[in-house]
């Protein structure tokens, strides 16, 4: 399966991602979690996009189209993979046609979460992420067994240094603006999936699966 998750932010594409990438085999690629570890890492490139992330703006497309090109050409990635927040402009997505075409590879289908504005600050909000293992929560729709602990491995949650609300306000009008063209540019390819986001975590898992023909 080769696949987009399309989505404004907070409409549940990593948490539908890592569970699809369990599901299906096949590894999720987060440009915002790359970009997250590289601002951890200090890396050159990290120390570039960590004001555009934290002001709520986009990374230049050069600097994403070449890290998910590379990723794209890793072994793990020949049976397929899902994008998770990537592509984000309409430069991104003929960039990534470009890339794809070169590997001798096509999408199979691009999946677009919607969830309304005000669902979408409750979510972010309240979302919490383990600083050791990346796993998600929210506070109240999926919250862990102990406040503030990891289910998983037992690391501490913490909150997105973008996650404020005035951030989150620029980065739904950078959505609106940027990338939600991106709806029409794949349903005029053709393999636009349309998923109601609005509902519970696995509601939607089966939702998605059953649009990609893999539901039980
Ligand atoms: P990125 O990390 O991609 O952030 P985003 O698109 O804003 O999306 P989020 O990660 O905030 O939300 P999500 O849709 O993954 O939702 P989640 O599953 O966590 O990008 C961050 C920044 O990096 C960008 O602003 C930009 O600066 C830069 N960047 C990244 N990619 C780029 C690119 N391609 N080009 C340029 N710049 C780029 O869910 C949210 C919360 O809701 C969680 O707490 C979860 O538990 C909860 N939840 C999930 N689903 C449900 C549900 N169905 N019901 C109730 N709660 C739910
Ligand atoms: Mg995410």
């Amino acid at each position: 399966m080769k696949m987009i998750l399309l989505g404004p932010p907070g409409s549940g594409k990593g948490t539908q991602a890592k569970m699809l990438s369990e599901r299906l085999g096949v590894p999720q690629i987060s440009t915002g979690d790359m970009l997250r570890a590289a601002v951890k890492e200090g890396t050159p490139m990290g120390l570039k996009a960590k004001a555009k992330m934290e002001a709520g703006g986009l990374v230049p497309d050069e600097v994403v189209v070449g890290i998910v090109k590379e990723r794209l050409l890793k072994p793990d990635c020949d049976k397929g993979f899902i994008l998770d927040g990537f592509p984000r402009t309409l430069a991104q997505a003929d960039a990534l046609k470009g890339t794809l075409s070169e590997l001798n590879k096509q999408l199979d289908a691009v999946v677009s979460l919607e969830v309304d504005d005000d669902a979408v600050v409750g979510r972010i909000a309240g979302r919490r992420t383990c600083r050791d293992c990346g796993k998600m929560y929210h506070v109240e729709f999926d919250a862990p067994a102990v406040e503030n602990k990891c289910d998983k491995c037992g690391g501490e949650l913490f909150q997105r240094s973008d996650d404020q609300e005035e951030t989150i306000r620029k980065r739904l009008e950078v959505y609106a603006e940027q990338t939600a063209p991106l709806i029409a540019y794949y349903k005029n390819d053709g393999i636009l999936r349309d998923v109601d986001g609005m509902q519970n975590i696995s509601a939607v898992q089966e939702r998605i699966l059953s649009e990609l023909g893999c539901g039980q």
